[in-house]
């Protein structure tokens, strides 16, 4: 019978068939364990020479790291295994015997996995990784949909920028000027006024020349835009959501966090509610802590958030910031327009801002005083403006970045691990 590693717990005792890659090998006499994966998992295949033919006996010998076959044999249980089953091998069909595959169980270097990116896939640990990503997501479309989102899909290709023009990907769009997508945000805006709840999630394009260990040039956002609500609201949905996919990753990836290393302490003790800070007393506690490069109306470097996102060890929201950092779309807090109903999410270990949200705003006056300010003249930002104009409500909405809260879950040292082919500032290969 045919199946699949993740599958052999309902055939033990069975005769099963399993296509797979060889990942590594031992032999021990007359005994020859192989290292078995099928993309769905990993588990050992044991030959006995007195049990198999001798051609299956010579196959197994034959096997090179990621060749490719198809094994048969018995699942037997087996309470040490990682996946606690073994299988004891009855014939092998190799499909093609792999040579010198690049990349062995030794140790290589950063660069040169990441020129193999396409194989390192195959491993373990990026097997691992992938499989949390995978996770996460579908916890996004299984918690929006349960809280009546529905899912809407922004364009990629724009005449306009969303967060600013500094960082913008030009493309020509037949004779004329187009840019990559940097948040599909004020199209969610549109569709919120259209069906009240929605969230997207897709690929959004930073030519940022950053080079650090949070920055991809071209990662993943899930953005969520809703009518009717206001910038505590938003947070309440902020951190109920980051809450539901922690959780269901403790519940579904055990084995791969398991694989990863991941201390999990950490995420078990992540509830609802997130503790809050000013931006106000952000500073004075930066002030505190002895950081005198900064002072208020600056936008925090990553030292900054590390530090406070250090004294709190759990997902902390840093709210209202200065109107002069943030995007020009974002609604003034009342009686105190220096500052906006906005959030940053910091996620615990240094791993930086996951989420950043607002309360946008919806005075067709205000948001024409901030297109002069802002020189918003180019006529690819009207309709934008049309949505203060008909009917506007009070709304707000956020954009979590995928690869963050994948390296936090995750535990990595760099982002580059957290999406299967990342585009980095030196690197569009493979
Ligand atoms: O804070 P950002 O720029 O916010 C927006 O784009 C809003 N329009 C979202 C919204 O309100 N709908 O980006 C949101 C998140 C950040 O918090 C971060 O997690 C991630 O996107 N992000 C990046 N992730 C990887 N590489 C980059 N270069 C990123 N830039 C932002
Ligand atoms: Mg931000």
């Amino acid at each position: 019978m045919k199946t699949t590693i993740s599958e052999v717990k309902h055939h033990v005792g069975q005769e099963v068939t399993i296509g797979t890659w060889l990942a590594n090998k031992r032999s021990s006499g007359k005994i020859r364990f192989l290292e078995l994966r099928d993309g769905t998992g990993f588990i050992q295949g044991v030959v006995l020479k007195n049990e198999v033919s001798e051609e299956d006996w010579e196959k197994a010998g034959e096997l090179t790291q990621e060749s490719s076959l198809e094994v048969t044999g018995v699942v037997r249980e087996d309470k040490r295994a990682p996946s606690g089953f073994e299988l004891t091998v009855t014939s092998i069909d190799i499909i093609q015997i792999a040579h010198d595959y690049p990349i062995t169980p030794k140790e290589h270097g950063v660069e040169f996995l990441m020129d193999h990116r396409h194989l390192w896939l195959r491993s373990s640990r990026q097997h691992a990784i992938l499989c949390i990503r995978n996770q996460i997501i579908k916890a996004t479309y299984d918690f929006f949909n349960d809280h009546g989102f529905i899912k809407i899909d922004p364009p990629i290709l724009t005449g306009s920028s969303a967060e600013g023009t500094t960082d913008l990907f030009h493309t020509k769009y037949f004779d004329r000027d187009a840019y990559l997508s940097q948040s599909g945000q004020l199209y969610m805006e549109a569709a919120a006024m259209a069906f009240g709840k929605v969230f997207s999630f897709g690929p959004a394009f930073r030519a940022e020349k950053s080079k650090t260990r949070r920055h991809l040039i071209e990662f993943w956002m899930i953005e969520p835009e809703m009518a009717f609500c206001d910038h505590e609201e938003n947070l309440h949905i902020q951190e109920a959501y980051v809450t539901y996919f922690v959780q269901q990753v403790l519940n579904n990836c055990q084995a791969e966090l398991k694989v990863l290393g991941r201390d999990t302490s950490k995420l078990e003790k992540i509830k609802t509610p997130f503790p809050r800070i000013s931006y106000d007393q952000a500073i004075e506690f930066l002030k505190e802590q002895g950081f005198d490069d900064i002072d208020w109306g600056d936008d925090f470097g990553s030292p900054h958030e590390t530090a406070i996102a250090e004294h709190f060890d759990v997902p902390v929201f840093v709210t209202e910031y200065p109107t002069k950092v943030k995007a020009f779309y974002m609604k003034p807090v009342p009686g105190r327009e220096e500052v906006v109903l906005c959030a940053d999410l910091l996620a615990p270990e240094g791993y930086g801002e996951i989420i950043g949200g607002s309360q946008r705003i919806d005075d067709l006056e205000l948001m024409k005083e901030r297109y002069k300010e802002y020189h918003l003249t180019d006529p690819s930002y009207r309709w934008y403006l049309e949505l203060r104009q008909y009917g506007s409500v009070p709304h707000s909405g956020f954009g979590l970045g995928l690869e963050r809260a994948v390296a936090w879950i995750c535990g990595l040292d760099h982002i580059r691990e957290s999406i299967p082919f990342p585009r980095l500032l030196n690197r569009i290969y493979p």
